[in-house]
């Protein structure tokens, strides 16, 4: 459609042929009504009659993009929300894990042994929820100091009889920056000096303003010891999981992040892996780091043996050729040659950084500098 011709031209902009005739003769040209004008004469000649002309193919092309953006956008479906646990030392985050767990995973299957793969994978209501296993912050800032970011909602835990303590503030400025919802657990309540209107009000000097007080903060009064209050704080996370609308492609080529790696005797390197965007299958060579290789096996939090991991998923993964880094991205390349190139290309980079800074800067040094 480089051409049209004159009749055409005339039927589009509602301006009688014969008129346009008139116009190409001024300039020179002699044309019947069936000729053909490429777009250039076009545009000259519809711009004597005050004509903007735009080139058709173009306005295709937009359409065309916009077409891909909505198909992709159509495979987009919901993914089960990715939760950590912080809070100060000793208010009980491992406890509530368990709490959560135990009267979840293992009311499920009665004997049912739960791998531990860094995440667990619990059900409420037909929903699944993905736990962090690794609770506190030093998970989430390592996570995030690699430039991965898995979770969806930080369930801050406070407990009830010792109120805001430091390390509840840096969960609180850990969970901001990465502009992760807050779901305030405030367990222990099953003691005798608990005080849980008191978190609210020293919480609210951080902007944690409870929805009772005109905020948008959801609290939930929990004993994680006596497993009170574990079902209503699950469904407080489905009901801000919903209010987030997580999607993901399940059907693009796998990408997610290492949450835990390391050596297996019998079975070489295993990575806990969390996939955010397409799926996982076995078969498929991945790249992580400086590492690469091929899924050989893979088993989810039940330690049951999986042909694929989709969004939110955890699963172990074997068949890495080196143990990757907890932070790590992992990638589905399309050969082996890419990935070999690829792991290869990283490896030097880490020697390069290496050799300029310390490797042995921990992490939460180098959060307290920022
Ligand atoms: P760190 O991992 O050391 O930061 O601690 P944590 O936050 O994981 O706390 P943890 O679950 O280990 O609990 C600390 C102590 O508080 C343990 O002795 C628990 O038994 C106790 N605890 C946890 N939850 C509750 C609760 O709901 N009520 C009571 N009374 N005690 C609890
Ligand atoms: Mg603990």
């Amino acid at each position: 459609p480089e051409k049209i011709t004159i009749k055409e031209l005339g039927q589009k902009t509602n301006i009688e042929p014969v008129k346009l005739i008139k116009k190409l003769i001024d300039f020179g040209l002699m044309l019947n009504i069936n000729a053909d004008i490429n777009f250039e004469s076009a545009k000259r000649l519809l711009k004597e009659f005050g004509f903007e002309a735009e080139k058709e193919e173009e306005e295709s092309k937009e359409k065309l993009v916009k077409k891909i953006k909505e198909e992709s956008a159509g495979n987009l479906k919901p993914r089960p929300p990715v939760v950590t646990v912080m809070g100060h030392v000793d208010h009980g985050k491992t406890t509530l894990l368990d709490a959560i767990r135990e009267t979840r995973v293992a009311a499920q299957e009665a004997g049912g042994i739960t791998q531990h793969i860094g995440a667990s994978q619990i059900e409420k209501d037909g929903k699944i929820i993905i736990f962090l296993d690794t609770p506190g912050h030093e998970a989430f800032t390592a996570l995030r100091a690699r430039g991965a970011s898995v979770t969806d909602i930080v369930v801050l835990v406070v407990a009830a009889d010792d109120g805001v303590m430091p390390q509840t503030i840096e969960a609180i400025n850990h969970a901001k920056a990465a502009g992760v919802p807050i779901i305030v657990a405030v367990n222990k309540i099953d003691k005798p000096d608990a005080n849980p209107e008191k978190v609210k009000q020293q919480l609210t000097e951080y902007g944690l303003i409870p929805e009772e007080w005109g905020g948008d903060t959801i609290f939930v009064n929990v004993s994680a010891r006596n497993r009170i209050g574990i079902d209503q704080l699950l469904e407080m996370i489905l009901l801000v999981a919903d209010m987030q609308e997580l999607k993901a492609d399940y059907d693009s080529p796998a990408v997610g992040v290492i949450i835990e790696a390391k050596l297996d005797k019998g079975r070489g390197p295993v990575a806990s892996v969390i996939v955010q965007k397409g799926t996982l299958k076995v078969g498929d060579i991945i790249v992580a780091g400086g590492t690469w290789g091929k899924v050989r096996a893979m088993f989810d939090s039940r330690g049951k043996i999986v042909k694929e991991a989709t969004p939110s998923i955890p699963v172990e993964v074997i068949g890495f050729e080196e143990v990757p880094v907890a932070g790590d991205i992992l990638k589905v390349v399309v050969d082996e040659k890419t990935a070999r190139e690829m792991a290869e290309k990283e490896k030097e980079l880490l020697k390069e950084k290496e050799d300029i800074t310390s490797p042995k800067v921990s992490l939460e040094k180098l959060f307290d500098k920022i």
